[in-house]
């Protein structure tokens, strides 16, 4: 097998500081934690964690429920918000132009520590229509004229609905998919998703990069975490960065979110990213890229 996907050889260094210059020309930090599932009451000790041990970049989404005590940590904390990565996603069951309209107002309105912007405003899942996918994404190039976000995306689509929308934008619809989000790890390469990223230079994050902790005993791994001295899951978001992907690890632990971001002092060889590409499809949760409507 060889390396397909993002050949990113040889790296070059990285530090939890690095970032990704995005074509809507803003900086995208290489490490996101995402929040999904971490309860309101522990969201600020979590965030505070993260932002001292030197994350610049949270995954939020208005369905998890957790944008203000994000936006409130954020604003807490030593890290102007300048320095900080905030991305959020319109709801899957919001359809249509009125209501991510609306729905881009009322973060803006609930969260006024983000200072009048999202970084990054993604289209959580493909569902709907194609006039209401065509409609959420006018509701966000007109947001992005206003200066309420700063760079646009999708998330779950499949080639299908990148080709749908890249048609509307090529039509003069405007805007520019800056990033698209993906449940990627060795065990899920989608290689025709990512190929097509790479060919529109539309960067990628990788949500679940840690597989939510379901293979950290697989044998793939256990070579590698014996050759570095490192653990599953840090082999898995080096992986992951060597793909060229944006990893979003999830954790509520102090200890654990400090070692997702302990990844820069070793890099796997071309031959164990290959041993890494499974070719498998095996997603370890919903995948609304199969969307047909
Ligand atoms: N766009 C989408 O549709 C979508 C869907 C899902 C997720 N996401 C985004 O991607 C983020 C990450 O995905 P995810 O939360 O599904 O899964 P994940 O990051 O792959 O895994 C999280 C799980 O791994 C555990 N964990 C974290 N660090 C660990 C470590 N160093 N060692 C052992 N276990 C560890 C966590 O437990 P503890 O918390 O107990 O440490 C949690 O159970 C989400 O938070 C969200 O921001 C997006």
């Amino acid at each position: 097998m060889t390396s397909t996907a993002f050949p990113q050889y040889p790296m070059p260094p990285l530090s939890l500081a690095s970032t990704i210059r995005l074509s809507s020309g803003y900086l995208m930090p290489r490490i996101g934690l995402g929040v999904y599932q971490i309860p309101i009451a522990e969201c600020p000790r979590v965030v505070w964690t993260a932002l001292t041990a030197g994350y610049r970049h949270i995954d939020s989404a208005t369905s998890y429920r957790n944008e203000r005590p994000c936006s409130i940590a954020i604003a807490a904390s030593e890290t102007p918000r300048s320095e900080v990565f905030f991305t959020t996603k319109l709801p899957p069951k919001l359809r249509g132009y009125e209501k991510t309209k609306e729905s881009i107002h009322g973060v803006l309105a609930e969260n006024p520590e983000l200072d009048g912007y999202i970084d990054l405003y993604l289209i959580h899942a493909p569902y709907g229509t194609p006039e209401d996918r065509r409609g959420q994404w006018r509701a966000m190039v007109e947001a992005q004229k206003d200066g309420k976000i700063r760079s646009l995306g999708v998330s779950n689509y499949g080639v299908h609905h990148l080709d749908e929308l890249k048609g509307w934008i090529d039509a003069g619809d405007g805007g520019v998919i800056s990033v698209g989000q993906w449940e990627l790890h060795p065990w899920l390469g989608r290689k025709d998703i990512v190929g097509w990223c790479q060919r529109e230079g539309v960067a990628v994050q990788a949500w679940s990069p840690l597989v939510r902790a379901t293979r950290m005993e697989d044998p793939l791994l256990a070579l590698l975490v014996k050759k570095y001295g490192k653990t599953p899951a840090q082999i898995l978001l080096r992986w992951s960065l060597q793909m060229g992907f944006t990893p979003l690890p999830k954790s509520t632990h102090d200890e654990r979110i400090r070692e997702n971001a302990d990844v820069f002092d070793f890099e796997l060889t071309n031959e164990e990213m290959d041993t890494l590409d499974t070719e498998m499809y095996e997603p370890c949760s919903w995948d609304p890229t199969k969307e047909r409507i």
